[in-house]
């Protein structure tokens, strides 16, 4: 029965998650598992479950005590409206990325011609896919280094029908001298120093993909660097690039840029007033 379930679940975790996580987790999974609601569990709350969604809730149970992002264990999250397939190869979306993602699309909405968009570092795919599903001009093509994350990434697009040119390529050493020229260019690259791993939660550091987060500390800004080199030659003349940046670093991003030609930047808070994304026309 489900309550059954319910209370299992409450008495099992109650050391480990507040109450209404716990509630959160056991109405994804009755969805996922059961395609039951959360009002199911109200007026149902006798229901029977078989077997195999009884071992599915156990094997789901014994992965949260292991911490493991529900995301993962359901297999999905949403972004910017739309649903993505996650797993241990991508990262898992971050809410701080929808508002690049929502900046890049207030900029562009109203752009009458053909544009081009380019994304490294593209993971589950989420930037370029919710560009895609909203800005239907863009022409999109996303960069990973990650075979098993473009996979993903593919399998995102075609969930959410929208059409991207997907490449593996190594940003690090990457020619500048490329033969496209992008109207957009974006990227939220690894940029976790070593030194911050010990304020992380531990289900991020046991369960993401490392090469997606971190970064050494005396060359956290490695990816910027060859990612700018890379824009100020392959941007079009009022083309811009946008990141999302390491709350700790601004200065340090200011400190890069002038490496640069840089005409114009911009830095643009979260929701939570942390300097996390950045715009540069060059
Ligand atoms: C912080 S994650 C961002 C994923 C996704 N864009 C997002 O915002 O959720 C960084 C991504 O960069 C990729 N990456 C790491 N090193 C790379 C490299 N040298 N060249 C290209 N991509 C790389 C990782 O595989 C990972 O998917």
């Amino acid at each position: 029965m489900i309550k059954q379930i319910q209370q299992k679940f409450h008495q099992e975790l109650k050391d480990l998650f507040p109450e209404k996580e716990i509630n959160t987790f056991l109405y994804l999974l009755l969805e996922k598992i059961a395609n039951l609601s959360r009002l199911d569990l109200v007026l149902f709350p006798d229901k029977k479950l078989d077997e195999k969604q009884i071992s599915q809730f156990e094997k789901a149970l014994h992965r949260l005590k292991n911490h493991e992002p529900i995301q993962y264990i359901i297999g999905e999250t949403e972004f910017y409206g739309l649903k993505f397939i996650v797993n241990k190869n991508v990262l898992i979306p971050r809410p701080e990325t929808e508002e690049l993602v929502d900046w890049i699309i207030k900029d562009f909405q109203n752009f009458s011609d053909d544009f081009s968009i380019l994304d490294i570092g593209t993971g589950s795919g989420c930037i370029a896919i919710s560009l895609a599903s909203k800005l239907k001009k863009a022409d999109i093509s996303a960069w990973d280094i990650s075979a098993k994350a473009l996979k993903t990434a593919k399998e995102n697009a075609e969930i959410n029908k929208v059409k991207i040119n997907f490449q593996q390529k190594n940003i690090l050493g990457i020619s500048a001298n490329f033969n496209k020229k992008y109207e957009v260019i974006v990227s939220n690259p690894p940029y976790i120093r070593e030194l911050e791993k010990k304020e992380m939660q531990s289900n991020v550091l046991a369960h993401e993909p490392h090469l997606a987060l971190f970064v050494k500390d005396d060359d956290a800004l490695l990816f910027y660097r060859e990612i700018l080199k890379f824009a100020e030659k392959n941007l079009t003349k009022n083309g811009k690039l946008y990141f999302e940046i390491n709350e700790y670093l601004p200065e340090e991003m200011k400190e890069l840029i002038r490496e640069f030609k840089v005409k114009k930047y911009e830095f643009k808070k979260d929701i939570f007033g942390k300097y996390r994304m950045m715009k540069i026309q060059f």
